[in-house]
């Protein structure tokens, strides 16, 4: 059962993580089974390969080696996490997916569109979102709040990629916006904290007919 799985998709600092916490508070206090979780991550295993992949370990595989290692990740959150979670029936929150694979390692990566789709398709086959929240903002801006936020900490391996090549990213995120219409949504994630989530939450109530049960 496919049919509550939302994902969060966006630059980095554009506010997904923040997202997923409000929305999962709103659909909790109506009283849904809410599940939230991350890529790469959201299981034991995952959340190991993750380490790999943030600290820029696996970076010497190159971006064939890194994006198999984000499917293989995916595969065990899949089976971990999501299909449970789906199976009973909770909403599924989590803060980036396959799309995040497109245009991170697809796209601003430069991996062939090919095999791209070959190993989405042999990580995720059928499950794709219901419906998927891009967060848009310049990329100076979200790059500025991940700063913030991290205070002394440094980069991790894809933030710290030059500005060029986070533009290419936000520009690839549109770009499957308006290939997939019917899943994704763009909210403009540069207000405050609590305007991005009304309108998140006006996307989402939309989406699965929730209207009724907040007035
Ligand atoms: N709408 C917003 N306006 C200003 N700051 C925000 C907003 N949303 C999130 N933040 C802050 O910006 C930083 C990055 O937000 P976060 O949700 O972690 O982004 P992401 O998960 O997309 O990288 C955090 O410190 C967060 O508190
Ligand atoms: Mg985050």
């Amino acid at each position: 059962m496919a049919g509550r799985f939302i994902t969060f998709e966006g630059g980095e600092g554009a506010g997904k993580s923040t997202q997923v916490r409000l929305l999962a508070d709103r659909l909790r206090v109506l009283g849904f089974d809410v599940t939230t979780t991350r890529e790469p991550g959201g299981s034991p295993t995952a959340e190991a390969i993750r380490g790999l992949l943030l600290s820029g370990r696996a970076r010497p595989l190159g971006v064939l080696g890194e994006a198999y290692l984000f499917a293989a990740a995916r595969i065990d959150h899949i089976a971990e996490t999501i299909r449970p979670a789906l199976d009973r029936g909770a909403f599924v929150l989590c803060d980036r997916f396959t799309d995040s694979t497109r245009v991170y390692q697809g796209g601003a990566g430069g991996l062939d569109p090919a095999t791209v789709g070959d190993l989405e398709r042999a990580a995720i086959g059928a499950l794709m979102p219901t419906m998927t929240i891009i967060l848009d903002l310049p990329v100076h801006v979200g790059l500025a709040r991940a700063k913030a936020r991290a205070g002394t900490e440094p980069a991790d391996r894809f933030e710290a990629d030059a500005i060029a090549v986070h533009e290419a990213r936000r520009q690839g995120f549109l770009a499957i916006a308006r290939a997939e219409p019917e899943r994704c949504v763009v909210v403009d994630g540069t207000a405050d904290a609590q305007t991005v989530g009304q309108a998140i939450w006006a996307a989402v109530a939309d989406r699965f007919g929730l209207e009724k049960r907040t007035r």
